[in-house]
């Protein structure tokens, strides 16, 4: 069971990792999540937990002593645990961040309110994590978004453990679109791949759409793939084929050009033919192989 403890002074906050997917994932005992309450641990007769800055400014800011005595006040761990800071001035959590967590058995996060921390409070920390470039008014938002990320990652939360390996950045790329009934609505149809029940066809067409999709919307993903991997003969020609449908993508061609196109394709090259690939052998489009283009292979 993986544990998720969190500290903060909003506890009810917490309501939304209680429901849907996560609420089932309690009920199976396969994730647990601690809400603590750090003003318990405020040492004042007042319970006070913030005060005024030291050298003067706006805001309050969190003390030291309530974090520190929640954090010694946890159980000892029954394996590998990290305490992580919230902060906009972390390592920007994503995909990647969530997967590394996800190792963990235990995870605390410490949410901060109002101005931000004593700076000692960092020092209980064995990361400090931010959800992206902007600031909101606690660390509540962004554990919970920490929570669920890394949750559906542990095995047995979501249903099927494919949906996590084919979805957008778990891979290279975004993923493909979706549809499902009815097969015309408003107007606007079902591509006739889907409905046609050819597995190999709808994997080709899936791998496509998404080298479109991750071009149109995340064109540096693109150019970051294109640095670091050689691509597989079925990326190649589903590459040279979406370049010739879209002339702002056939300006990268010469970035994978260096990759060697699968002999049949070498061949139809050399005959003066287009390209054609019948979508025999393409997986799901986990096939980007991890080799240095710049190695001349
Ligand atoms: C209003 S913010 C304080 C920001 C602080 N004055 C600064 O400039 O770094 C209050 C708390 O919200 C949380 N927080 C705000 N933005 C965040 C972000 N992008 N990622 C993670 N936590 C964030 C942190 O726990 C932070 O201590």
């Amino acid at each position: 069971m993986k544990l998720f403890t969190v500290l903060t002074l909003f506890p009810e906050m917490f309501a939304p990792v209680r429901e849907s997917i996560l609420k089932r994932a309690q009920q199976a005992g396969k994730l647990k999540i601690n809400v603590v309450n750090f003003r318990d641990y405020a040492l004042s007769k007042h319970k006070n937990v913030d005060d005024i800055p030291y050298g003067g400014g706006a805001g309050m800011v969190l003390k030291p002593e309530p974090l520190y005595a929640a954090v010694r006040a946890l159980p000892e761990s029954a394996g590998r645990r990290s305490v992580i800071l919230l902060t906009p001035q972390g390592r920007v959590f994503d995909q990647a961040l969530a997967a590394e967590l996800s190792q963990y058995d235990e995870l605390v996060f410490i949410c901060g309110h109002y101005e931000g921390y004593d700076e000692r409070v960092r020092s209980l920390a064995d990361e400090e994590i931010s959800v992206g470039d902007f600031v909101v008014t606690g660390g509540e938002l962004p554990a919970m978004i920490m929570i669920d990320a890394v949750s559906r990652l542990w095995p047995g939360v979501l249903g099927d453990s494919l949906s996590v390996v084919e979805e957008s950045h778990s891979g290279e790329l975004l993923e493909y679109p979706h549809y499902t009934r009815p097969p015309e609505f408003a107007g606007l149809q079902v591509p006739e791949v889907l409905l046609s029940g050819h597995h190999a066809n709808i994997a080709r067409w899936r791998r496509k759409e998404a080298w479109r999709r991750t071009f149109l919307r995340r064109p540096e993903i693109i150019e970051g793939i294109l640095e670091r991997l050689l691509l597989s003969g079925d990326d190649y020609l589903l590459l040279e084929e979406l370049a010739r449908e879209m002339p702002t993508l056939a300006e990268l061609r010469e970035r994978w050009q260096f990759a060697r196109p699968p002999l049949k394709a070498r061949k139809n090259r050399r005959a003066g033919k287009a390209e054609q690939e019948d979508g025999e052998g393409m997986n799901s489009g986990r096939d980007l192989c991890g080799a240095d283009p710049r190695s001349g292979v």
